[in-house]
């Protein structure tokens, strides 16, 4: 094949064959066609879009571009079931729900990712963890999953490098916000880690990659649409990110507020708890390990009450070569930060918006996450104690309490985080805003039968 000519059919808004597609895909993970092709055929697509034949092709073919792992082969007493989340401000979801899951007979291969931009990662959080080795060797990553029930750990090399190479060109030519193009990313990653079943966290408002409602749900329809039609039991939660979710945001500071939460739920913050929950229950009621919505979440309290939750937390950090102690004595592993200030607000009021992105960016200043892929993280750095929307604050409640390694960023924290927060007097709005539910919408598997799927008449 003629990688210009797959590129002009593109181009012209044809659609493309699942073999023009996967031969494509195949030259590229080879490095067998340049960067400036690459680069084309993703602006094609970014600007024609994909039907959703091609966009199961594409991700079918990203998946089987490297290893595929087998979960078949361990013989697991249960589903092979994943969560993930499109990213946002705060969001420690995976470190509380991945031992929920496993210690109701889940088995939760995660693989995650670490923070870029404003968005926190889940790798750079348990990175924090003296010890904790985050991108194991695949023997050490299975035999955790067998035998603890959970692991979190960053991407191989081997998985899906097709498109490790494609978003490294998107990344830099203006072609990652297509939802065509991040429905077959995402999935890619997830078809390659053997799953069972997956759940989207799509998160939407002005701290999340897609800011309006209909993105989300547009984004979360494709995915879920593609993975199921690509084999992949598939279901997404929509949930809000207009506001930083939990009360912290920085790396060991989120990891302590997620050992708190396991240790003892009824402290958990509201809002996290309820996403958490909610992730959880979707998880067991796709795999089968629940019946019903009502029996998957007495399952999650159980596990949360009982302490089997925190225990899984344990044997994870353990079994991946951080401390054995860890759950009981995190203060010992997690340093604090030289400097902590409260961001006292400029004056007194009930918080009505908050600019999340710019909350993330903060922390990003402070040193808890990274401009370009090489630059070092400060765990000890970020936010504690955050305002939510509908609080009260003043001279005794600050925004935060900002952890910084010097006085000069605790300051420009604290005039950042007065500039992303609006407060006005209480109202009627300011009572509306704070009581929106965080998980707003389900999307499940459509009913529409696709277009030309794959094997249809
Ligand atoms: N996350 C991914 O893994 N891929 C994208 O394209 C966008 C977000």
């Amino acid at each position: 094949m003629i990688p210009q000519e797959i590129i002009r059919k593109k181009r012209d808004g044809a659609e493309l064959t699942g073999a023009e597609i996967k031969w494509f895909v195949d030259a590229m993970a080879r490095e067998a066609i340049g960067a400036g092709k690459v680069a084309a055929f993703a602006m094609a697509v970014f600007f024609r879009g994909m039907t959703r034949p091609e966009r199961v092709a594409l991700t079918l073919a990203m998946a089987h571009s490297g290893q595929v792992l087998d979960w078949k082969g361990l013989s697991l007493p249960g589903p092979a079931v994943d969560k993930h989340s499109t990213g946002g401000v705060g969001d420690k979801v995976s470190l509380i729900l991945a031992p929920i899951v496993a210690a109701c007979g889940g088995f939760v291969p995660m693989i995650s990712g670490r923070g870029l931009g404003h968005t926190g990662g889940t790798l750079d959080k348990l990175d924090a963890i003296p010890g904790y080795r985050s991108v194991p060797d695949i023997a050490l990553f299975q035999r955790t999953v067998r035998d603890v029930g959970c692991a979190i750990i960053g991407q191989t090399a081997d998985l899906a490098p097709a498109d490790r190479r494609f978003y490294a060109i998107r990344d830099v030519t203006g072609t990652v916000e297509s939802i065509d193009l991040i429905t077959a990313s995402i999935l890619s990653k997830k078809l390659a880690a053997g799953l069972d079943a997956l759940v989207m966290d799509v998160k939407f408002g002005n701290g999340a990659f897609m800011h309006a409602l209909k993105d989300a749900r547009a984004l979360a329809r494709s995915i879920v649409d593609v993975a199921n039609d690509a084999g992949l039991r598939t279901s997404a939660l929509l949930t809000d990110m207009n506001q930083v979710l939990g009360l912290t945001a920085g790396n060991a500071l989120e990891v302590a507020e997620c050992v708190e939460a396991l240790v003892d739920p009824g402290r958990g913050e509201a809002r996290l708890m309820a996403v958490t929950r909610a992730l959880a229950a979707e998880m067991l009621t796709l795999t089968g390990l629940a019946a019903t919505p009502a029996q998957a979440a007495a399952k999650v309290e159980t596990a949360l009450a009982s302490g089997a939750a925190a225990e899984r937390f344990a044997r994870m950090v353990t079994a991946l070569g951080g401390p054995a102690d860890f759950v009981e004595r995190w203060q010992r592993y997690l340093p604090p930060s030289p400097v902590q200030r409260p961001a006292v607000p400029a004056r007194p009021g009930i918080v009505a918006a908050v600019e999340t992105r710019a909350v993330g960016l903060a922390v990003l200043a402070l040193g808890g996450g990274r401009k370009g892929r090489e630059d070092q993280i400060d765990p000890r750095v970020g936010l504690t104690q955050v305002a939510g929307i509908g609080e009260t604050v003043g001279a005794d409640r600050p925004l935060a309490v900002v952890h910084a390694a010097d006085e000069a960023s605790a300051a420009a924290a604290i005039a950042a985080l007065n500039e992303a927060y609006t407060i006005a007097d209480r109202s009627a709005a300011t009572d509306a805003a704070a009581g929106a539910a965080i998980v707003r919408e389900r999307i499940g598997q459509s009913k529409r039968r696709p277009r030309h799927q794959a094997g249809a008449p």
